[in-house]
């Protein structure tokens, strides 16, 4: 039987996971593809480290240019992280007629584009599941299945690091601070959790689904980007009273061929399906013209769920080799980017006051939101007895963003409001 040759670049905890596969599914894999899947060579950093698979060591190398200069490869598999050096590896493994597997959501986000265009001029493919989602098979979703629709919505909870921590505040009323440090020792948290915790990583994979999904060529840059460090255990509590779960969720939207793409801790009401994926999960909200709304579930990382994503592209590359398909499925976005502009968006808000705790205190700020001729969905009232104040949840009908601006400035300059404490936009609401 013909053999197919892999090179890794990386062992770590996703190349762990390939290696797993394809020792363990070879069977699987011959059945799909009718050809045999051998690795060669392991790129590692350190090559005194204890592997869970010890059978590989003597395939473990330093240097790269035994996988990117090996004439005996057909396919690299990138899984070692960070930007500059896989950049490298990939363009040169491209450069010598290597098709590429990435799950390196970092460097897509950033140098997609590039890759891609490279991958098309050598005839290689270029296949990235993994970097979007983990196990759950969006990607190929948004090019295949959903290919014929037209999107015009995504809401995705695209970062587990985050979800694991709203959902655990939520559930079990704690701070922030303190399941942070949960998450750090089960491992649901890297030790520097800037990037998830920031919402950069989200916006890395809104960048990447935006591509897909529209043809779009967004950037970092075009993506509003908020963390979840300042959602209070009181933000979470005054939700769930209202109806709502917050989530950090990115949303990109394209209406009359705008774009609006973002990524905020966001109030969705408990009864939309995205309210209730919890705990370090995934999911994918996809509004299509046609298909209407569709949900794509499951989890968001770890080795095995993202080794799946990874060896079913290494399934689809070997079966391009075989039909001599390879570098006709490269999606480069080909539309105009416009993005909309703040006095066209709009969207409902949740905002929570302290406010005096005085007769006509409420009224004044209803009295507000009717000068602004923006409508209320729901408002609740709470005293806070010991600080002698009292705390107002609101919940907006549908508003332009710049009035939205606008009355959070009044608010805080209204004389019976003491401080507007938080804001978030509120999706899902039919
Ligand atoms: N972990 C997940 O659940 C997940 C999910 C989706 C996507 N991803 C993406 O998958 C990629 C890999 O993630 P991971 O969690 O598997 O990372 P990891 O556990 O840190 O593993 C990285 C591997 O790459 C090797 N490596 C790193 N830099 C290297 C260098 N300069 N030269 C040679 N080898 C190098 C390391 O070698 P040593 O073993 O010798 O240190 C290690 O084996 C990242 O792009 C990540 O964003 C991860």
């Amino acid at each position: 039987m013909e053999k197919i040759s892999v090179g890794l670049l990386g062992f770590g905890t996703v190349g762990t996971g390939v290696v797993h596969l394809l020792t363990n599914e070879q069977e699987k894999l011959q059945q799909q593809t009718g050809l045999s899947v051998q690795i060669s060579k392991i790129l590692v950093k350190n090559l005194e480290k204890t592997r869970k698979f010890d059978q590989y060591e003597q395939l473990l190398t330093l240097d790269p240019s035994e996988i990117i200069d090996n004439p005996e490869i057909d396919i690299v598999i990138e899984v070692m992280g960070g930007i500059e050096e896989a950049r490298r590896y990939i363009h040169s493994s491209l450069k010598n007629k290597k098709h590429v597997i990435t799950a390196n959501k970092d460097l897509m986000a950033l140098y997609g584009n590039e890759l891609l265009q490279a991958a098309a001029d050598h005839g290689c493919d270029l296949y990235y599941e993994a970097s979007v989602g983990g196990g759950i098979p969006i990607l190929r979703s948004l090019t295949e299945g959903l290919a014929a629709d037209r999107i015009t919505k995504m809401i995705g909870i695209v970062n587990g690091t985050t979800n694991y921590i709203l959902s655990k505040m939520s559930h079990q009323s704690v701070s922030y601070e303190e399941v942070l440090q949960e998450a750090q020792a089960l491992g649901f948290a890297e030790a520097d959790p800037t990037s998830d915790v920031e919402g950069l990583d989200a916006a890395r994979k809104m960048v990447i689904l935006s591509h897909l999904a529209y043809s779009i060529p967004v950037t970092l840059e075009d993506v509003n980007v908020e963390g979840i460090t300042r959602v209070a255990e009181e933000d979470i509590q005054y939700s769930k009273k209202l109806g709502f779960a917050i989530k950090l969720v990115g949303t990109a939207e394209v209406e009359d061929g705008e774009i609006d793409i973002r990524v905020g801790p966001t109030l969705l009401p408990l009864n939309h399906p995205l309210a209730s994926v919890d705990n370090e999960n995934n999911a994918i909200y996809v509004y299509g013209k046609s298909v209407g709304e569709t949900m794509f579930y499951g989890p968001g990382a770890g080795e095995l769920p993202t080794a799946i994503a990874i060896v079913s592209d290494l399934i689809s590359v070997v079966k391009n080799l075989k039909h001599g398909s390879n570098g006709h499925h490269l999606f480069l976005p080909n539309q105009k980017k416009q993005c909309k502009s703040a006095d066209s968006i709009e969207s409902q808000y949740f905002l929570r006051l302290h406010v005096k705790d005085q007769p006509g205190a409420l009224s004044k700020i209803t009295g507000l939101f009717n000068e602004q001729e923006i409508s209320l969905l729901k408002i609740i009232q709470e005293p806070l007895f010991k600080e002698k104040l009292a705390e107002v949840a609101i919940i907006t009908h549908t508003t332009k963003q710049l009035q939205f601006e606008q009355i959070y400035q009044l608010l805080n300059d209204l004389d019976s409001v003491i401080e507007v404490k938080s804001y978030y936009r509120v999706e899902g609401m039919k």
